[in-house]
């Protein structure tokens, strides 16, 4: 064991030197050894949205069965009320993710699940969200084990939203940063880290998802990262932090003597009309610069997030009773859209419903992607089922042969040349 893990660390210490990390060599010598090898391993995952964190796109049929003022889970819970917003989540945790989905999962040449989980499930505050989540978390770390995967617990709504999206837990205002926000998202990850680092399955504990960097004040962000990092630095998990949409090669200066961090950026083609005017051939060559620049940092980089979509018909993505920009049906604080193409084809609901050029384009876009992400250090596709959603679907995806197989062929294909 304690060769191994030697033998675990100095790989990573080569890896890192050989990608001219500006880390110095006293900090190595405290360097953890992680129980994924980021550096030599690729990342392939999926992850498990919807689940503990709800959002109408994914499940839409828990907001339809719900008053109209729920939007997200802040809404369900407080337009519900607490006993009844508990009976129904805690039918949605013990029934839409089951054990056999992580036999699949890992069936499909997957190797990591990346789980999406809001501080009210970890440390509560006072507010109209309900508990219970938490527990679910620990059975789902435990059928990842089973089934010999590794997971990524990533923090995905903060005290107050860190981004204002439905996925946050709360849809409007970015009010994180303010009063005690960010030193009880700290409490959060600390727990986080106190119930789950010394797990097997745990490789990976993502601070904050998807932080607004745009909005926020970059130097907090930071030193949240920092901050956030030093409570992890002991553990033998990889401490894993999104670019706060400022771009992956935009962090090369920050991190210097941090040991095991990962970068997270999401790579979607679907929420500007720049992307969603392009045909799929663009799309493709998007994807593949975009791998390009994810392998030209000085960071273990991984697309956390992406999919197979190249518009944005599917049903609520954008959030409860929001249309799309590709049909020009979006409407949104006052932002609109213009029409780029019709979504009645494209939001066909399921994958079995897609005809023969939807079923070409969304397989070499897949594959692209793959190929480019595995430039960096891999990829986790969003996401792993939902109800409606069929470019989102990747079991449905890989049950059609959609997605290709094995997985590693996609990066010899040549489809990034
Ligand atoms: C996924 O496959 C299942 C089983 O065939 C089907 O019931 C469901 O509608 C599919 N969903 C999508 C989005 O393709």
């Amino acid at each position: 064991m304690g060769v191994l893990r030697f033998a675990a660390a100095a790989v990573a210490l080569l890896a890192s030197v050989g990608e001219a990390a500006p880390s110095s060599p006293v900090s190595t010598v405290n360097k953890r050894a992680l129980k994924f090898d980021f550096g030599g391993e690729k990342v392939r995952g999926v992850n498990l949205g919807g689940w503990f964190v709800l959002e109408p796109w994914i499940t839409p049929s828990i907001f339809e069965n719900a008053p109209a003022a729920a939007v997200d889970e802040y809404t369900f819970c407080e337009s519900l009320g607490k006993d009844e917003a508990k009976s129904r989540l805690e039918a949605h945790w013990s029934s839409f993710y089951t054990e056999n989905d992580f036999a699949l999962i890992k069936q499909y040449g997957l190797n990591m699940v990346r789980i999406p989980i809001g501080y009210w499930s970890i440390t509560p505050l006072d507010d109209p969200y309900v508990q219970g989540a938490y527990e679910h978390l620990k059975t789902a770390v435990q059928w990842a084990g089973n089934h010999g995967l590794k997971v990524m617990i990533d923090l995905h709504g903060a005290p107050r939203s860190q981004n204002g999206f439905d996925n946050s837990g709360r849809r409007g205002a970015i009010g994180w940063t303010q009063g005690e926000s960010v030193e009880n998202t700290k409490k959060a990850l600390n727990k986080i880290r106190d119930d789950f680092a010394n797990n097997d399955a745990v490789a990976a504990i993502e601070l904050l998802n998807e932080p607004m960097g745009p909005q926020l004040n970059m130097d907090t962000v930071r030193q949240f990262y920092y901050d956030g990092w030093g409570n992890l630095r002991t553990t033998n998990v990889a401490i894993v932090f999104h670019d706060a949409f400022e771009g992956v090669t935009s962090w090369n200066e920050f991190g210097a003597g941090m040991d095991n961090l990962v970068l997270d950026t999401h790579h979607y083609e679907v929420f500007d009309s720049g992307a969603l005017s392009m045909g799929i051939n663009d799309h493709i060559k998007t994807a593949c610069d975009f791998g390009n620049q994810m392998a030209s940092n000085n960071k273990w980089t991984i697309a956390g997030e992406w999919s197979g979509a190249s518009t944005d018909c599917a049903k609520w993505l954008n959030g409860r009773d929001v249309g799309a920009r590709y049909d020009g049906s979006f409407n949104k604080d006052g932002q609109g859209s213009y029409y780029i193409g019709d979504c009645a084809r494209k939001s066909v609901g399921t994958v079995a419903g897609l005809n023969e050029a939807e079923r070409n384009n969304i397989q070499n876009f897949i594959k692209a992607q793959i190929a480019a992400f595995e430039k960096g250090a891999g990829w986790i596709f969003w996401t792993w089922k939902n109800e409606a959603a069929p470019e989102w679907h990747f079991q449905n995806l890989t049950e059609a042969g959609l997605v290709p197989q094995p997985l590693s062929s996609a990066a010899s294909s040549g489809i990034c040349g």
